[in-house]
């Protein structure tokens, strides 16, 4: 096939640019060449328009509400898998068999446990530390740890990718569940070999030496619905931050790090516990969602209404569809009644009549009913971003190593348009500062 050029003029000067299709028929113009060739840059603030990268994990179409990982689209998905299965998809690209899902499960197994003296770690963060905080600093951590995969080498062994992946996919499990245990004062409880993933979890978090915590399908059902849910999509702020710090070539543990940094953000992962918050604050107010909705419209002020709008998604998150209904299973199946939903939802039909809403196109969003699940269950709003990092954890890694193993991945390095002074120079009485020893000082160390 003949290759195609878009063509753009600057100037008195024509260049062509290459056209690159996706296999879902997504046009991109190529303009890695175009400073070269024009002596422009393209800008583009907050990459509304910026492809970074070619990718064969996940296909998501903002418009009509689609999203499909390695072809699957997530509706089958989140029915019919567990969220390990899902994250064996993202990570090697096909779905587990039999042999493979026991192998993969019985290697997260193995790695479930972390290393004693890491769990000491725990012990020195303040009482109210953010579990985001303690998630991070201790997946940075693992690479002090486990130094096999500390250093980026281009030669790297498959093995130990594949070790680091199963070993962080695991471990992160009981790092987030210890980090609850931390914050409220309670023993670790260690992972267990006769437990699948989301059941390990929830025994983790939930029991303690005077409690057994009961293990209801109907709860870990809801749980890997969650998890898979959040899997992967594709360049979203943390995804694109994994990637761009693993350009630099730091170890996957780095990499992840940062990705949860970022995935903190309330705009981002945060907003989940932001979205509690605000409806929390509506029920204190007295059930009014008209003054939450007109603070949202309102550029007087930064609120926002928390789990509404997408950079991509300009019609209703396929996702925020299957939380919804799984919310209201999960509130049966425990024969319980949440007011805070009654509010989501009386909120949810206010903006999605309001023209404010429906002229810039801004619908529920993964966030606005996740939190409503996780109370249910029982995990505290601190811990709901933790829950999303979990998720998120597989495609991460997928991300990582597609970058990684991608030939025309380069360092990540945007450029800009500079608009500061041009060109001064120093007056010539100005001297610069005095160089003072430390005993002319008085002892005291000068500024
Ligand atoms: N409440 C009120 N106004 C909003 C909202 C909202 N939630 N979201 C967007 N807008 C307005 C925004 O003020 C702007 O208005 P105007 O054109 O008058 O300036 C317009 O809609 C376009 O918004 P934007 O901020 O330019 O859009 P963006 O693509 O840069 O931001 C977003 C996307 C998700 C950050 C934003 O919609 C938002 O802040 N939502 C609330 C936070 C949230 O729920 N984040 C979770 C996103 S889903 C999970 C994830 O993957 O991160």
């Amino acid at each position: 096939m003949a290759r195609e050029f878009a063509e753009l003029t600057l100037r008195d000067q024509t260049v062509q640019l290459p056209v690159v299709v996706g296999t879902e028929g997504e046009v991109g113009i190529d303009i890695s060449s175009l400073r070269r060739d024009s002596g422009a840059i393209t800008l583009d603030y907050g990459f509304m328009n910026t492809g970074s990268c070619a990718s064969s994990i996940t296909f998501l179409d903002g418009e009509q509400g689609i999203l499909r990982h390695r072809g699957y689209p997530i509706e089958e998905l989140a029915e019919k898998l567990t969220f390990i299965e899902v994250a064996y998809l993202l990570v090697n690209g096909s779905i587990p068999n039999a042999d493979e899902f026991e192998e993969w499960s019985s290697l997260l197994n193995r790695h479930s446990m972390i290393h004693e003296d890491m769990r000491r770690f725990f012990y020195y963060y303040p009482e109210h530390a953010h579990p985001m905080a303690i998630l991070s600093a201790m997946v940075v951590s693992l690479s002090t740890f486990y130094p096999e995969l500390s250093q980026h080498r281009p030669d790297e062994p498959e093995e130990h990718i594949d070790k680091a992946a199963t070993r962080l996919i695991s471990k992160l499990r009981t790092i987030a569940a210890f980090s609850y245990k931390k914050s409220v004062g309670q023993p670790f409880v260690y992972p267990r070999h006769d437990l699948r993933y989301c059941a390990n979890f929830l025994n983790m978090m939930f029991s303690s030496p005077i409690h057994d915590y009961e293990i209801r399908p109907e709860i870990v059902k809801a749980l890997n619905t969650l998890l898979i849910l959040h899997a992967d999509h594709e360049q979203n702020c943390s995804t694109a931050t994994v990637r761009l710090v693993g350009s630099a070539r730091v170890n996957l543990y780095a990499a992840v790090a940062s990705g949860i940094c970022a995935l903190w953000g309330p705009l981002h992962g945060g907003a989940n516990q932001m979205v509690i918050e605000m409806l929390e604050e509506i029920q204190r107010g007295g059930g009014n969602v008209r003054t939450a909705i007109e603070r949202a419209k309102s550029k007087q002020n930064e609120f926002r209404l928390y789990g509404f709008g997408h950079r991509v998604y300009k019609s209703y998150d396929p996702r925020a569809k299957i939380i919804k209904r799984a919310c209201d299973d999960v509130l049966k199946v425990l024969n319980t009644t949440d007011p805070l939903l009654d509010i989501a939802m009386e909120l949810e039909a206010a903006a999605l009549q309001d023209p404010y809403f429906v002229d810039r196109q801004l619908y529920p969003n993964v966030d606005f009913y996740s939190g409503i699940i996780y109370r249910a269950i029982g995990i505290p709003k601190e811990m709901f971003t933790v829950l999303f990092a979990l998720g998120r954890l597989p495609g991460w890694i997928a991300q990582w190593k597609e970058a990684r193993e991608d030939p025309k991945a380069k360092i990540q390095r945007p450029r800009q348009v500079y608009v500061g002074p041009t060109l001064r120079h120093l007056d010539a009485s100005v001297k610069g500062g005095d160089v003072v020893s430390v005993e002319d000082s008085g002892g005291r160390v000068p500024n």
